[in-house]
């Protein structure tokens, strides 16, 4: 039997979201639908990604909606609504706001697609996939947060700045919350196999680390207004991509941990395998004495936020 076309929702037609949808129009990886409550600007965007479907020629419908019933029938929805950040402030600067328009958007993921996969991308990113998950109850294989594969993005690029190398031959893990403790790791970051270790003087790769924690921060200062979008919206559809063509991809998300890596119920970005069911394994590294203490202090920096919004719900 031939299967219906996939059906990705997008919900929040910022930059983030407008990036993602037409990301996942170019990958093919099925209809999508743009989701956003300013009236017509979701239409307005949607028609015009549509349009370059001519010119890029990839086969997607994109249809953008105020109504949240047209996330019917979704497979996977990209959670990207939410107040971007502004100079100066920092990802739980914007708790209360987000976490307001989180638990609105989970009501009607629970109303109109409970079936679907989640990938998270509002911020604070590893509290509001707690806070996601919590409202919509899903199985926690099917909520994942966005952050490891845009942060090791951010590392990758400043690896091939460095060493001048192509793009292509890098593999970058950055693991921890998507925040300032991030934890980036030079022993598992490698071009063609090899370990930058190899490649990169020690206070260079301290350099490049910092600027991967920073990542974010760098475009906000440079933007003047809004935040990052290209990066983040292209990592969005390569973790839905994984998802909805059932690649089993090993990408680094922020998920639901019960023990793995010796943290307990809490939410960290850990490498997954991303498949139709959502995060299907999570890989445990075995990490040295100092990487092990630094991802530690990053789970226990996402779970004071989340005691924050805990007392403020
Ligand atoms: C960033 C924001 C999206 O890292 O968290 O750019």
């Amino acid at each position: 039997m031939i299967g219906r076309r996939k059906k990705i929702g997008v919900v929040g037609g910022g930059n983030v979201g407008a990036s993602c949808a037409l990301d996942c129009a170019q990958r093919e990886l099925g209809d999508v639908v743009m989701l956003d409550i300013v009236p017509d600007m979701p239409q307005g965007k949607c028609l015009d990604m549509f349009q370059s479907a001519p010119i890029g020629r990839f086969d997607a419908k994109l249809t953008g909606a105020n109504d949240p019933a047209s996330l019917e029938g979704c497979d996977v929805v990209v959670v990207t609504s939410g107040m971007p950040r502004k100079p100066g402030m920092s990802r739980d600067d914007l708790l209360t706001k987000n976490a307001e328009i989180i638990g609105s958007v989970s009501e009607n993921i629970k109303k109109h697609c409970p079936d679907a996969i989640v990938i998270m991308v509002a911020n604070p990113l590893d509290v509001m996939c707690w806070h996601l998950h919590k409202k919509t109850g899903l199985k926690k294989q099917r909520v994942i947060g966005m952050a490891g594969v845009l942060d090791s993005s951010r590392m990758a690029a400043f690896v091939a700045m460095e060493l001048d190398v192509s793009i292509k031959d890098i593999n970058a893990m950055v693991l921890g919350g998507h925040g300032d403790t991030m934890v980036p790791l030079s022993r598992f970051t490698t071009v063609s196999g090899i370990p930058i270790t190899e490649l990169i003087a020690k206070d260079r790769i301290e350099a490049i680390n910092q600027r991967t924690r920073q990542g974010g921060a760098e475009i906000v200062a440079l933007l003047k207004q809004g935040s990052a979008y290209y990066a983040p919206g292209s990592a969005a559809a390569l973790m839905a991509e994984s998802i909805v063509k059932d690649q089993k991809r090993v990408l680094p998300c922020c998920a639901l941990l019960e023990g793995e890596y010796g943290i307990k119920d809490n939410w960290v970005g850990v490498p997954c395998k991303l498949g139709q069911n959502g995060i299907e394994k999570i890989i445990e590294l075995k990490l040295t004495d100092a990487e092990a203490t630094e991802l530690k202090k990053s789970s226990e920096a996402v779970r004071g936020t989340i005691d924050a919004l805990k007392k403020l719900l």
